[in-house]
């Protein structure tokens, strides 16, 4: 892999690539990380992500996830990719103990109905957190809740703001969300997202495939600057912040 912005910069290693991807000094960051086809779609034809991932692509997911202190997902992206805790590897492990973070990083799904599987709710090397609103149903809420810590945040649906503003209450400051697209949507409209994190896998998809937000238009649009960019492949890796 390669920069190719702001330097031009041959043969990244793996430690430049902690530098590069690593987290600001701030109290909360909140970092969002996707691949998109180059017309746009975030699902492959199979309506799953991985189809349009490559193995440049999982190594810098694999890296966001170790620099992250929880990784937030959608309910719906983690049914259908049916997402399980995040492990702690011995690479892991390394970079995390070096940056003083905890072995692994926590998962954290965002959900109303509060259908989330077994396998990720029971939490691996660090819990599962459930973000949810007054809205999902109490029982299986208060169920959850005596297993697994639970946010309520917002009253239909879940108010993102709050949800980070909870998140950074239990001292998760570098949150990672991994989307979907409508989780996406509330990201971007709570005005909360510090970085983007984008793959443009040199494919054009066609079809009606999801885009990186799903929802009513956000106005005045979500304004981001380019902060770094990678090459490998043909595969370009972007990083946007707030301006
Ligand atoms: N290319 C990529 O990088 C990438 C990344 C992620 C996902 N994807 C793809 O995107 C697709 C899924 O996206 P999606 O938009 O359908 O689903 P999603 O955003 O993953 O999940 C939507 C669900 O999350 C919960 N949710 C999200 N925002 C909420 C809010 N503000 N309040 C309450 N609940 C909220 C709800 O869960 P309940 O239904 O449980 O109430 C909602 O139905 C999949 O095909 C996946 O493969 C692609």
């Amino acid at each position: 892999m390669r920069s190719l912005f702001p330097s031009f910069t041959d043969e990244l290693s793996y430690d430049d690539l902690i530098e590069l991807y690593d987290y600001p000094a701030k109290k909360a960051w909140v970092r969002a990380n996707f691949v998109s086809s180059l017309d746009g779609a975030v699902q492959g034809s199979d309506h799953k992500s991985a189809s349009l991932s490559s193995k440049a692509d999982k190594r810098v997911l694999g890296l966001l996830r170790s620099l992250a202190d929880v990784v937030v997902i959608g309910a719906h992206t983690a049914r259908v990719e049916d997402y399980r805790p995040v492990k702690s590897t011995d690479r892991r492990t390394v970079i995390r103990q070096r940056l003083g973070l905890s072995p692994a990083p926590a998962m954290a799904v965002v959900s109303r109905s509060l259908d989330i599987s077994a396998s990720l709710l029971e939490g691996g090397h660090a819990p599962t957190l459930v973000i949810t609103s007054e809205s999902s149903p109490k029982n299986r809420r208060l169920d959850i809740a005596r297993r697994t810590p639970v946010i309520v945040a917002g009253e239909t649906s879940v108010d993102f703001a709050e949800a980070v503003d909870a998140l950074v209450q239990r001292s998760f400051h570098r949150i990672l969300c991994e989307g979907g697209p409508t989780l996406m949507h509330s990201v971007v409209a709570s005005g909360r997202l510090d970085e983007l994190c984008l793959t443009w896998t040199p494919v054009i998809a066609s079809g009606d495939a999801l885009r990186l937000t799903d929802g009513a238009a956000v106005e005045p649009p979500y304004q981001l600057r380019l902060k770094q960019l990678l090459e490998e492949d043909s595969e370009l890796f972007a990083c946007y912040v707030r301006p």
